[in-house]
């Protein structure tokens, strides 16, 4: 949500940034901007619309020592020129980006406008600037000013800032992220660490009270008295390569046809089919001997993939929930020192998921988090963490992501049920791991014969799409439908096949396709078979996504074939499906699909 992307050193900063911001488009695209040093004062170029539009403006090429730059994904304010990043006082001698939300702006603003400072946005961002120029005039020390600064704001920010006459950039994170990328003779400093990995792969992530002054062979870093801090040098294991589109049109379609990659990634040295064994990094044996309880907390994609992991853990006879992050909240009732917490989040920077892990760690639960990014917020606070491995994700939609968070629950709940002494891992456990490993090449199957495409096509100018199943064919009917919705802007629901006679089957009618999903569990697609059945009879076209030689084949209007496999499995191959049915449907609609409307990658407010 928003992207901020810094530099310091003697290169083409101008162009440092502009590609950062490409690179970081994914957390907002209402507008963009930058701010340099050009040697006489501070420059700013900034418009509403996307990087690409902000790029005929800027001077590529130009050289300049330290600069800024901010993609915005709107909160206060529309998506206008005034309103983009970086913001200026009147005599335009300081520049701010800000990720986040100041939330005492108000009362702020008044007393600056009552000291004579005019303001030309509707964002709250604005006030740092005329509070740091204020500072600025009453110290006339850069560092002071913007330390003192920062003290007076309530809220969660990341803030980035340069000064005239200064050649340093100063920075503070509090509930926002920020990350320093540490390169020879320059300095980064961005949201996330795609926006610098062409250049440097060595990181240092800020935590929250952090202020930094960088200068471009210094770096001084301290809390919010001014007392230095010290954080770990790491070293990010992505590979510059896997932040370009390649030969796909989109970032969505590289990432899905990723999966195999990443999923032989996600299980790589963590489930051997011939001992029965899952190994998890940092979850020794008898990890989990006291669990008789887990909630699953996790928002949007993320919390389809909980529901995978919740309904896997109740087969093995523990008791477990998925909860949507935002409501959270009364649950922490529930929860004793039997209480395991599992956040789910590829960024590892969702608001809503960050407040539900907080919340459970105030009333003593442990708190695990499944995530992609290692040095995410999340995989700081957790307790333990298991990463998923799957790579960096760029297009909104989220797709590897969530096949390397399904199979990542299901080893980490096949570890709970054999620790736990109230649990029973699956009496068919070898089998189970021997299919996990066969899962990448089932994914190039689905990949190479999918009639996704054709369907897609078909169906293009329906009234609304409708996705059906039960068990963990529901939460890929709930996934199907979320992808669809996003990235077509058709209107698109997901239901619990069961559910669809109690209301939503007054929707039915000839045009609106529905997509069932069976799985091969024998009791919930018999029962899956007779709602698609219903819906049929109402006049719905009825697209089965089974595997070969399913009984649905014999009524369905269409097949979206997937292999045999676990029921599990055969879910996830079923998503993929549904993954590139949504990718075809918007290609068919001309939709910006990496960057659909009103939305972005990271969501940082609640
Ligand atoms: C949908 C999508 C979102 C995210 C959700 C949670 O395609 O990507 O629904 O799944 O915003 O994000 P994370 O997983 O980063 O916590």
């Amino acid at each position: 949500m928003c992207g901020i992307i810094a530099c310091v050193g003697p290169r083409r900063t101008v162009d440092r940034l502009v590609t950062g911001l490409e690179n970081l488009e994914y957390r907002g695209y209402d507008s963009a901007g930058v701010a340099i040093q050009n040697g006489s004062g501070v420059e700013v170029h900034k418009r509403s619309g996307r990087v690409g539009e902000l790029k005929e403006e800027v001077p590529l090429g130009k050289q300049a020592d330290v600069g800024i730059g901010h993609t915005r994904w709107s909160t206060h304010g529309p998506p206008t020129d005034e309103n983009a990043h970086p913001h200026t006082p009147s005599d335009e001698n300081v520049a701010v980006v800000h990720n986040g939300i100041i939330e005492n702006y108000s009362e702020l603003r008044d007393e600056l406008e009552a000291k004579g400072h005019e303001f030309t946005s509707d964002t709250d961002t604005e006030v740092i600037p005329h509070l740091v120029d204020e500072r600025l005039e009453e110290t006339g020390d850069p560092e002071v000013a913007f330390r003192e600064t920062v003290r007076e704001l309530e809220g969660s920010y990341a803030i980035a800032a340069i000064m005239d006459g200064h050649d340093g950039l100063f920075a503070a994170r509090q509930g926002s992220p920020l990350v320093v990328g540490l390169d020879d003779d320059a300095h980064y400093l961005a949201s996330d660490v795609p926006a610098f990995l062409d250049y440097t792969d060595d990181v240092m992530y800020l935590e929250d009270g952090d202020v930094v002054v960088i200068e471009e062979d210094d770096l001084s870093l301290t809390d919010l008295s001014g007392t230095p801090v010290a954080r770990e040098v790491q070293t990010v294991d992505w590979d510059p390569s896997e932040t370009g589109k390649g030969v796909y049109d989109h970032y969505m379609l590289k990432e899905i046809n990723h999966q195999p990659t990443a999923l032989s990634n996600t299980i790589q040295g963590r489930a051997d089919p011939e001992s029965e064994t899952v190994q998890l990094e940092d979850f020794p044996p008898e990890t989990f001997e006291d669990v008789r309880d887990v909630h699953f907390v996790a928002c949007g994609t993320s919390y389809h993939a909980a529901m995978f992991g919740a309904k896997m853990l109740r087969d093995g006879g523990i008791s477990a929930n998925a909860y949507r992050a935002s409501e959270y909240g009364l649950q922490t009732d529930t929860i004793d020192d039997e209480t395991l917490v599992v956040a789910v989040t590829q960024s590892g920077e969702t608001a809503d998921t960050l407040s539900a892990m907080r919340q459970a760690a105030d009333k003593g639960a442990s708190v695990v988090t499944v995530t992609n990014v290692v040095g995410s917020t999340a995989a700081r606070e957790a307790d333990e963490s298991l990463f998923i491995r799957a790579g960096p994700e760029i297009g909104v939609a989220a797709t590897k992501t969530f096949s390397s968070q399904v199979v990542s629950l299901a080893l980490l709940s096949q570890r709970v049920l054999g620790d736990a002494t109230t649990g029973e891992q699956r009496d068919d456990l070898a089998d189970f791991l021997a299919s996990l490993q066969q899962l990448p090449e089932h994914i190039e199957q689905v990949l190479d014969f999918s009639a996704a495409k054709r369907l897609a096509q078909h169906y293009s100018n329906h009234n609304a799409y409708f996705f059906i199943g039960r068990g963990v064919a529901n939460a890929v009917a709930m996934e199907g439908a979320l992808k669809f919705k996003e990235i077509t802007y058709e209107h698109a629901e997901g239901f619990a096949a069961g559910e669809l006679k109690h209301g939503p089957l007054a929707l039915v009618t000839d045009r609106t396709p529905v997509f069932a999903v069976f799985t091969g569990d024998e009791d919930h697609d018999r029962k899956t078979l007779n709602n698609a059945k219903e819906a049929q009879t109402r006049g719905a076209p009825i697209v089965s996504v089974a595997p070969a030689d399913h009984p649905s084949l014999e009524f369905a209007d269409e097949h979206l074939q997937v292999p045999s496999s676990s029921p599990e499995w055969v879910g996830l191959l079923a998503n993929v499906q549904l993954q590139l049915l949504s990718y075809y449907a918007a290609e068919t609609l001309s939709r910006p699909i990496d960057k659909p409307r009103n939305l972005a990658k990271s969501v940082t407010v609640e």
